[in-house]
């Protein structure tokens, strides 16, 4: 049963698109908890749940991931960077991205908290399949709950540096981190790639008519209303 206020599997999946604003307010210890204990509801290879989360709320520590994350930003989009005045000519979609992202950059210290996912080296034939499931679901559950988040690995840059302030141990990968808090941005639509351009029948290549008849934006309108 649905609790009050829970918009529901479909709606949350068709609005949960990348939020990178956030207000200050913290993050109650029990809305964490019921993030993490939906997140380790996923699976994981073997039932092996080696997946560990570093809840990260102390200032210092996040300032350091900020300076990484402008370091990140800097190599991956240098002229951007240098001039994000630039952003400003960008096509609609691309210049709302790409401003929210280096709102975070600018702030990820003011998120007021980031989430770092780990997993066990070596532990699994296919690296990351045992620990992005339980980050969806981590991340629906999020927005079920009215907190927004997004991956965002640019202050990975800050390589084993980050691995040490975050006393994480040799034998553990960080796979992603995620800002999170209460945004101050809106839910949804997501644009993504229609149905029929990415599933095929029966052979790669073949064509499923189905999925050609259904609209572009897909059955979005069913959860989220004409307007959305
Ligand atoms: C593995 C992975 C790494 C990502 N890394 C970053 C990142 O470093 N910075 C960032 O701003 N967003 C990052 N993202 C977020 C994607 O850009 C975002 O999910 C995608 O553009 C879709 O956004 P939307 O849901 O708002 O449409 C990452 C997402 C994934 C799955």
């Amino acid at each position: 049963m649905a609790a009050d206020g829970d918009p529901g599997l479909f709606e949350s999946i068709y609005s949960m698109r990348a939020l990178r604003r956030f207000r200050p307010d913290p993050i109650p210890d029990e809305v964490l908890f019921q993030l993490f204990d939906a997140a380790i509801r996923a699976p994981s290879g073997q039932n092996a749940q080696d997946w560990r989360f570093i809840v990260i709320t102390d200032p210092a520590v996040k300032k350091k991931m900020q300076g990484w994350a402008e370091i990140g930003w800097s190599r991956y989009q240098p002229d951007l960077s240098a001039h994000p005045e630039k952003i400003d000519d960008l096509p609609r979609t691309q210049r709302l991205t790409l401003r929210s992202v280096q709102h975070l950059v600018d702030n990820l210290h003011e998120a007021p908290a980031i989430i770092a996912v780990l997993g066990l080296q070596g532990r699994h034939s296919t690296p990351g399949g045992s620990t992005f499931p339980a980050v969806q679901n981590l991340m629906l559950s999020a927005r079920a709950l009215g907190l927004g988040c997004s991956v965002f690995n640019l202050p990975m840059r800050g390589g084993d540096e980050l691995l040490e302030l975050l006393d994480i141990p040799e034998n553990n990968q960080l796979y992603c981190l995620l800002p999170i808090g209460y945004p101050t941005d809106r839910f949804g639509p997501v644009n993504r790639k229609p149905v029929k351009a990415v599933v095929y029948r029966e052979r790669f290549g073949e064509r499923w008519p189905f999925a050609e008849e259904q609209p572009d934006t897909g059955w979005q309108d069913r959860w989220l209303g004409g307007d959305a």
